[in-house]
């Protein structure tokens, strides 16, 4: 089953809605197999936003990753990369529609609650940056027949 990263940014820790978003993973049915609270050092938030390394705000996006610490979340299900990337909307919180995490939670482009992968190939890079093989667990997701048919997984 797929894996895919999320990252609970400072946006969501200070504003005390870990929780709240934590719920939405666990209520639509994906498992949480990975979780920890991390400070992004700045080698790493350079690694994971090299894209963005040219953009005038790409310092402005590492010093506010560095606010607090984050929660780093790893998410498995089915086709979990694209179920996540529409539960959490598009990058500017105001335009996200009412429903998805940064539609109900942010009206910023930066201080947009979460980050997560975009693709299966970036999740695959993403998951390994932050976590370590031993840091990932394989439990049994009791409710699985409920939650998907027995030919989906
Ligand atoms: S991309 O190519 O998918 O990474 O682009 P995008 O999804 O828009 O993500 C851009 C990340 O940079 C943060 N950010 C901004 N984006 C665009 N414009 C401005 N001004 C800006 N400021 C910050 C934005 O929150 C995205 O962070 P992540 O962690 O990837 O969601």
């Amino acid at each position: 089953m797929e894996r895919t990263l999320v990252i609970l940014k400072p946006s969501a820790v200070r504003r005390g809605l870990i929780g709240k978003v934590l719920t939405r993973f666990e209520d639509k049915g994906l498992q949480i197999i990975g979780m920890k609270m991390v400070f992004l050092s700045d080698s790493v938030l350079e690694v994971h936003y090299v894209h963005l390394k040219e953009k005038p705000f790409f310092k402005r996006i590492k010093d506010s990753m560095q606010v607090s610490p984050v929660v780093a979340l790893c998410l498995k299900g089915v086709g979990v990369v694209e179920v996540v990337r529409a539960m959490t909307g598009p990058t500017n919180g105001r335009v996200a529609p009412a429903g998805t995490i940064r539609g109900d939670y942010s009206v910023s482009v930066q201080e947009n609650i979460i980050h997560a992968s975009d693709s299966a190939e970036t999740a695959k890079v993403e998951v390994e940056r932050f976590f370590k093989e031993d840091e990932l667990f394989d439990y049994p997701q009791l409710m699985l027949p409920n939650i998907y048919a027995n030919d989906e997984y």
